[in-house]
Formats: structure tokens, C-alpha cells, sequence
């Protein structure tokens, strides 16, 4: 079996796609053993710590369940709740958690801070979120993808459109690419990866042999899609001014209902990491809709709440995919 022991996740492509599929492999493996009542637990005595720099509620949730079922306890340092680049550096912040939890996760906006600790702490450290990359997202995003497709992995063709340039954006197209996938990045050229992760990503295609679209035309790039996804058109850290500007430039990129259609599958299914802006539930959705009058944003509330969308099984995927980011590498005898 693929050994896993004590690596970090920092990044997709750190990993190989062997190493990737094998992580999705032990997901399903754990999936189904809990829905079966017969998980084994692997992570007893355990402390993982959970740095968040930013709100969460599916990562933190995620992490604290999945630790939990596997036995393994969690400490959850907020915003404000620890010294870690206020009072004290990246670099003694991770020796002094190092000695004391066996894994450390990670979310803020430095891709430079989360690989500072791992440099550091000795232990596995987790990339929880960073402006660069979303790696457990991704793990979720292709466990619930297998499930919902009947096609191997390196068949299957999933569209993003939106806002590309940013975590999650970078993520599916390395992701696609290290998978051997046929992906689409599908946004106004403002909005696509940057030069450096197109050419990561098509390095790696080169080796996995994926299908890497990058385009500006909505009905050419979801075109025969089996998944189309999209994302926030602001992010976390993202100042409210550039709303005005997301707004126009992404608006033609929202999935409606129309945009399903020109995929030519009527099986095609939606997803979305959450939280999404489809309605007017939320308080941020409130403020856009004063300002703006738009009650949906990049995905249309028909669309969030028909048959095609999965979100909530993308969701639940999150707990599974990090129990056994988990267990594949901290676990004695790992994976
Ligand atoms: N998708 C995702 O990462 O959600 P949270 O921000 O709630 O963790
Ligand atoms: N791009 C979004 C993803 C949230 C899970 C953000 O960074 O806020």
C-alpha cells in the first residue's frame, strides 16, 4: 500500500496521483465503515492542533469530527487565540506546538506560513485553506465526483467557472491536471491561474495525460462537462470594494440553469465548496442585494437547490476525505 506516514499536505502537487487516488481510496474505505458501524479506530491518543486564521465551518467541523471518531482529541486556536504572528513567529509557533501535538493544521491566507510550519514542526502539518490552494477541498471535491460518476477518474470532464485565480480556482486545474482529468477553466482571462500554476499544471499533465481547456467561452467550456463548479466571486481577505467589479465581469460566468443545458448532459451535476450566495439567507447576501439588487450570485438558487447539485454530499465528503488525510498519515503504521 501507498505509505503516507508522516507527510505533510501542503499542496496538491506535492503529492503523486497514486498518492492522491490512495487517499480517496481510504476515504471511501472510511466512509463506508462508518455508515456500517464498524470503524476501527486508528488515531487514539492523538492531539492534533487546528490553527485558523479565517472563519470555517466545514474544515474546522471536519477536523474536529473526523479526529473524534478516529479516537484523537483537538485544540482549536482562533484569530485571536494564539501568539502565532502577533506576538510570536511562524517558525517558533510551529517548534513549540511540534512538542506537543502529533499533526498541526493550517488555515490563513500565507501558502508561505502553512510551509514555514511543516519546515518547522516536525510534525505532519495540513493545509486547511491558503489564497494559494484548498488541497482537502480537492480531495472531497474527487471522492464526491467517483461517487457520482460512473467513469474512471481520468475520464471524467468537470468545468470551473469563475473566479480562477484564486484557491480554488488553482486547485481544480493542478488537481484535474495531476488526475489525468479533462478540465476547463472557464472566466475572463483577468480571472484565469496564474502563468506559473498553468504551466505546474501542464507539466503535470504531460505526465498524466489530462485535458487542460482554459477559456473565455461559457458554451465551449462546459461543452460535454460531467461536473461544472464554481466558487465565491469574493473571497476571504478580499476587500467588499472589489464587489462592483466581480460582479460585471463574472456575472455572464454564473451557472444557471442554461449554462447546465450547454453541457449537452442532462446528468451533469453542480458543485460548490461552500458557502455559496444563491439566496438571500445570508447577512453579506443582504448587503449585495441593497447595493446591487441581485439576490443570486455566481450560482442561481434554482440551480443550488435542483437534482443536479451535490454540494451537501461535497460537504459531508470534506469529513471523510480529512479522516483520512488523518489516518494515512499519523496513524502508527499509517495507511
Ligand atoms: N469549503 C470550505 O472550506 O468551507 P469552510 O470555509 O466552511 O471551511
Ligand atoms: N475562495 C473561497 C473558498 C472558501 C472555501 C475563499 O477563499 O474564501
Amino acid at each position: 500500500a501507498t505509505d503516507l506516514a508522516g507527510r505533510h499536505l501542503l499542496k496538491e502537487l506535492d503529492f503523486t496521483a497514486e498518492e492522491f487516488r490512495a487517499l480517496i481510496d481510504l476515504a471511501a474505505e472510511l466512509k463506508a465503515a462508518k455508515k456500517a458501524g464498524t470503524e476501527v479506530q486508528r488515531l487514539r491518543g492523538r492531539n492534533i492542533a487546528l490553527i485558523f486564521e479565517k472563519t470555517s465551518t466545514r474544515t474546522r467541523c471536519s477536523f474536529e469530527v473526523a479526529a473524534a471518531d478516529q479516537g484523537a482529541s483537538t485544540t482549536y486556536l482562533d484569530p485571536s487565540g494564539s501568539q502565532m504572528g502577533h506576538k510570536e513567529s511562524v517558525k517558533d509557533t510551529a517548534r513549540v506546538l511540534g512538542r506537543m501535538f502529533d499533526g498541526i493544521e493550517y488555515r490563513g491566507d500565507s501558502q508561505a506560513a502553512v510551509e514555514e510550519l511543516a519546515a518547522y514542526a516536525g510534525v505532519p502539518v495540513f493545509n486547511g485553506l491558503t489564497d494559494d490552494w484548498h488541497p482537502t477541498q480537492m480531495l472531497a471535491d474527487v471522492l464526491t465526483m467517483t461517487e457520482h460518476c460512473a467513469k474512471p477518474i481520468e475520464r471524467i470532464a468537470f468545468a470551473y467557472l469563475g473566479d480562477a485565480r484564486f484557491n480554488m480556482g488553482n486547485s481544480y486545474l493542478v488537481t484535474g491536471a495531476l488526475l489525468g482529468m479533462d478540465v476547463r477553466i472557464v472566466a475572463p482571462r483577468a480571472y484565469w491561474p496564474a502563468e506559473e500554476v498553468v504551466a505546474q499544471a501542464r507539466k503535470a499533465a504531460e505526465l498524466s495525460g489530462a485535458r487542460i481547456t482554459l477559456t473565455e467561452d461559457v458554451a465551449e467550456g462546459v461543452l460535454g462537462a460531467d461536473f461544472v463548479a464554481t466558487d465565491v466571486w469574493v473571497s476571504m481577505g478580499e476587500p467588499k470594494e472589489v464587489w462592483a467589479e466581480r460582479i460585471t465581469a463574472l456575472g455572464p460566468y454564473a451557472v444557471t440553469m442554461d449554462v447546465l443545458r450547454a453541457t449537452g448532459n442532462p446528468d451533469v451535476k453542480f458543485l460548490h465548496c461552500l458557502p455559496a450566495f444563491h439566496d438571500l439567507g445570508t447577512k453579506v447576501g443582504r448587503e449585495i442585494h441593497e447595493q446591487y439588487g441581485l439576490t443570486e450570485l455566481e450560482v442561481t438558487d434554482e440551480v443550488f437547490e435542483s437534482a443536479h447539485s451535490i454540494v451537501f454530499d461535497e460537504a459531508e465528503n470534506r469529513m471523510h476525505t480529512i479522516k483520512a488525510v488523518l489516518v494515512a498519515t499519523m496513524a502508527r503504521g499509517a495507511a
